[in-house]
């Protein structure tokens, strides 16, 4: 048997192989340069054009731009209208910025527990959480796998709820022929440079509802009005919002990058399928479902280890796979397990249980565009000697 790196023998590989990483080409670059000899860097023309090509890529009515993802899904949470003494149902697997924003608009985040298969929330446990005082349901397109949208928006319009979908994961993911991006009455992405496309940082919010878009765009500077579109030294603000643009040299960046939406989906489908083949009959993880007719978006790919048939626990196998170079990772900590959530909102273990065993079996493995299959080969290779030493 190989020593493994931890215990002093050679590495894998001789350098990290991150978990992400952005491809920049020669026409991104190109596009940031001529959008900085403009006369505006900041809401130019390509802010607009970036929104266009969002709304057009989702099949959505309106885009708004955002300076990134977690300001993009507190615009959504502000123009809902989310406010004290709101409650506003999510899942405990995500990144903490999906609740952070709930808690930022003064509503209370309350975490439905998720499907075992699918590790997206779960539409019962959705139901079983859900408060008189519920006004939104905030579901997160877990490592790109859009949710099961139409039993979650058919219960929220039947309680009366707004629908927040957190597509940070899942930009070029789809159900059937719709979109991500067109599945919800506002749907969140985010730009940063691990993300499908980036903008350095960036976010951005889509829906077909006329009166949340133009909330969106107050909200996003200061809350400020326009009362006479011919001159614009007249407006009022009520209330306030904030200052959340995205730059127009990031958004020439991020159109830029939609462009190669597709070539960037095909790497990371065709990298996940091959790792999926060759993990399928592992005897030491378990792959997440993968839905027919479901366009997975591929933002990560994650593993569940199968802890009974090792003799150690998630922390030790990811220190073993980064010895071998390999920058394996946790996605995510349980947001209600932090404790600014269990002291303000009482939350303890038990809460979520399926969550809570999911979260001590996940690892997210390399996944980016410009991965090759040597590199994805060396991943391989890495869990196989890692495994080899650990199985019972
Ligand atoms: C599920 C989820 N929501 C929201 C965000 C926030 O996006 P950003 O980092 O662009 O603020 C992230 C980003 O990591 C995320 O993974």
């Amino acid at each position: 048997m190989e020593t493994l790196a931890l215990l002093g023998g050679p590495p894998v590989r001789a350098t990290l192989l991150p978990y992400a990483r952005q491809s920049i080409d020669a026409a991104d670059v190109a596009a940031v340069s001529a959008a900085l000899t403009q006369d505006w860097i900041t809401q130019g023309p390509n802010v607009a054009r970036f929104e266009e090509a969002l709304a057009a890529h989702a099949g959505a009515t309106y885009a708004v731009a955002f300076a990134n993802g977690t300001a993009a899904l507190h615009a959504a949470c502000w123009a809902a209208g989310l406010a004290d003494g709101d409650d506003a149902i999510t899942t405990p697997l995500t990144f903490e910025a999906t609740a952070n924003a709930l808690v930022h608009q003064g509503a209370r985040p309350i975490f439905a527990d998720i499907d075992a298969a699918t590790l997206n929330v779960d539409v019962d446990a959705v139901k079983r959480v859900a408060t008189t005082r519920t006004r939104a349901l905030v579901p997160v397109d877990f490592a790109g796998l859009p949710c099961s949208y139409a039993p979650l928006v058919s219960l929220a319009r039947e309680r009366g709820w707004i629908v927040i979908a957190d597509a940070a994961h899942s930009l070029g993911g789809a159900l059937g022929d719709r979109q991500v991006g067109s599945l919800a009455d506002m749907t969140t992405f985010s730009f940063h440079p691990a993300k499908m496309i980036t903008s350095g940082e960036g976010g951005a919010v889509l829906t077909d509802d006329a009166r949340l878009n133009d909330r969106l765009r107050q909200m996003r500077h200061h809350g400020i009005r326009n009362i006479d579109a011919t001159s614009p030294w007249r407006y009022e603000i009520d209330p306030p919002g904030f200052n959340y643009r995205l730059t127009d040299f990031q958004s020439a960046l991020g159109a830029s990058q939609l462009a190669r939406i597709g070539t960037f989906w095909a790497a990371r489908d065709r990298l996940a399928r091959r790792y999926r083949e060759r993990l399928a009959d592992s005897p030491f993880v378990e792959l997440p479902a993968l839905p027919h007719g479901v366009r997975h978006g591929w933002h990560l790919f994650v593993v569940l280890l199968r802890l009974e048939r090792l003799r150690t626990d998630q922390d030790t196998i990811l220190h073993a796979l980064r010895a071998e170079n390999i920058g394996a990772r946790v996605h995510y900590r349980l947001v209600y397990r932090q404790p600014y959530y269990r002291k303000r909102f009482g939350y303890d273990r038990g809460l979520c249980p399926i969550a809570e065993s999911v979260e001590a079996r996940l690892v997210t493995l390399p996944l980016f565009p410009a991965m090759t299959d040597d590199d994805q080969d060396d991943v391989l290779r890495a869990l196989d000697k890692v495994f080899a030493h650990y199985a019972r």
